[in-house]
């Protein structure tokens, strides 16, 4: 039996009301953004920021030792990731540092699949981004989730600078600051530890000329003690005059590192699970 035009208009009325109503599920239930773009689901803002301030209070009046746990990129490896969250989360710390590269190519996805997993540890934490992170949408996410792209703070006593040295990424956006970096560092009245996700010294990054001047400025900073950078996945460290630099291993098989500062002696451990073993002062690599 056939409709009549009546029929018609209802069954095409019903018709355009399930295509709605289909449009505006697979719209609101999937999210109108693609993972290009720099709408997150993370309702966290200017986390270093705040997180920072905790530490400064944390660290007021505080004496003797200092643990702070050290994570580098860590890029799509949740599970590395959550290997070494899991070991830091039985350690004794003060907070812990991200150096950067925690996404593959700065999808909104992977920003939020990060902060997902770091809500995992038990620690505050701050982040460093890294030349992965910049990519695409990753700038102003970053700004938005996590903050200054370059900061400091005293805790305890000594001075954390968290300097942006991602030169490439950063040509035609503000957030790359060497003169930021000097000022840091010269004007530091406390033992200093510089972290940074490029090492100065890498060859795509940095001309000579100004892996030479960098390297000017640390020496003739008043009390730089490390200059801890990522980047480069293997654990290395090595000597520049009193200054130790190293390379923070990357989150595959859960890695991560403990810098301990103390009073009478400074010491960096690189770990794997429930193996750490102390770097060794002098050039070379240490695990
Ligand atoms: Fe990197």
């Amino acid at each position: 039996m056939g409709l009549d035009k009546k029929g018609m208009m209802k069954f095409g009325r019903m018709i355009t009301i399930w295509v709605l109503a289909a449009l505006f599920f697979l719209l609101s239930g999937c999210g109108v953004d693609t993972p290009f773009g720099s709408q997150t689901k993370t309702s966290v803002e200017n986390h270093n920021h705040e997180t920072i301030q905790e530490l400064v209070a944390q660290g007021a009046g505080k004496t003797g030792l200092i643990r702070i746990g050290l994570l580098a990129d860590s890029h799509q490896n949740y599970k590395g990731l959550e290997e070494a969250i899991d070991r830091l989360n039985t350690q004794n710390l003060d907070f812990v540092i991200h150096l950067g590269d925690f996404t593959n190519i700065g999808l909104n996805v992977e920003f939020d699949a990060f902060v997902r997993t770091m809500g995992q540890l038990r620690h505050p934490y701050v982040v460093l981004i890294g030349n992965h992170d910049a990519i695409g949408a990753g700038i102003p996410m970053y700004r938005k989730i996590f903050g200054e792209f370059n900061t400091s703070f005293s805790y305890a006593g000594r001075k954390i600078v968290l300097y942006n040295s991602n030169s490439l990424e950063f040509q035609k956006v503000e957030g790359f600051d060497p003169q930021w970096a000097a000022q840091e560092l010269a004007s530091a009245t406390e033992p200093t530890y510089l972290f940074q996700h490029v090492n100065y010294d890498n060859k795509t990054h940095f001309t000579d000329a100004e892996s030479a001047d960098f390297e000017a400025m640390m020496l003739a900073a008043p009390d730089l003690r490390f200059a801890l950078n990522g980047h480069l996945h293997a654990g290395t460290q090595r000597n520049l005059g009193s200054i130790r630099l190293a390379t923070i291993p990357r989150s595959e098989g859960g890695q991560y590192a403990i810098l301990e500062l103390d009073p009478a002696k400074d010491s960096l451990s690189f770990c794997e699970g429930s193996r750490c073993q102390e770097v060794s002062v002098g050039p070379g690599s240490g695990f």
